[in-house]
């Protein structure tokens, strides 16, 4: 009886998180969305190295009352700060990174600091690598968004050699590309 009891339990559970997941979702004979849509709340990139480097990585963004989480792991790098943008096109196809294109800039301002109120939606400031190369940091930017104009969906991710001065146009003068990714919608977060 113990195990049946259990058993019904877990299905009534199910059964109102099924009710409670998704009030809006389409019936579940309703054909698959294939594509990014305006309801996107999280997304991911993985970072590749470029060529003769070693740095590779994950970023994660999910949707925040205050714009995008994002969520940076990288390894590989020297310690210390290096440049990290998300860039015009999620195109890692060259070897340097350089298909990536400039600094995503939808709303055509300066180049400047992740803090600063006119910037490149893309201009994500340094990640700090440790004794170890690492980083792993998180935080919430306010610019970054998964729909209109200032979407990141598709747009690449790139980590620099060297750091971001935060001030020389257009580029931070942040040097070389040394992970390249791409910005893709993520799957639902698992409870
Ligand atoms: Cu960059
Ligand atoms: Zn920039």
């Amino acid at each position: 009886m113990t195990i049946r009891t259990t058993g019904m339990k877990l299905a009534m559970a199910a059964a109102i998180l099924a009710a409670c997941a998704q009030p809006d979702a389409p019936p579940a004979q309703a054909a698959p969305v294939p594509e990014p849509t305006p309801g996107t709340d999280r997304a991911v990139a993985v970072l590749h190295p470029t060529e003769g480097s070693s740095v590779s990585g994950l970023v994660r963004f999910e949707a925040h009352p205050d714009g995008v989480l994002v969520s940076v792991r990288v390894q590989g790098l020297t310690p210390g700060n290096h440049g990290f943008h998300v860039h015009e096109f999620g195109d890692c196809s060259r070897p340097d990174g350089t298909a990536a294109g400039g600094h995503f800039n939808p709303l055509d301002e300066p180049h400047a600091a992740r803090e600063a109120h006119a910037r490149h939606v893309g201009d994500l400031g340094n990640v700090t690598a440790d004794e170890e190369g690492g980083v792993e940091t998180e935080y919430v930017d306010p610019m970054l968004g998964f729909a209109g104009a200032a979407s990141i969906l598709g747009r690449g991710v790139i980590v620099h050699a060297d750091e971001d001065d935060l001030t020389t146009q257009p580029t931070g003068a942040a040097g070389g590309r040394v992970a390249c990714g791409v910005v893709g919608v993520a799957a639902p977060a698992e409870e």
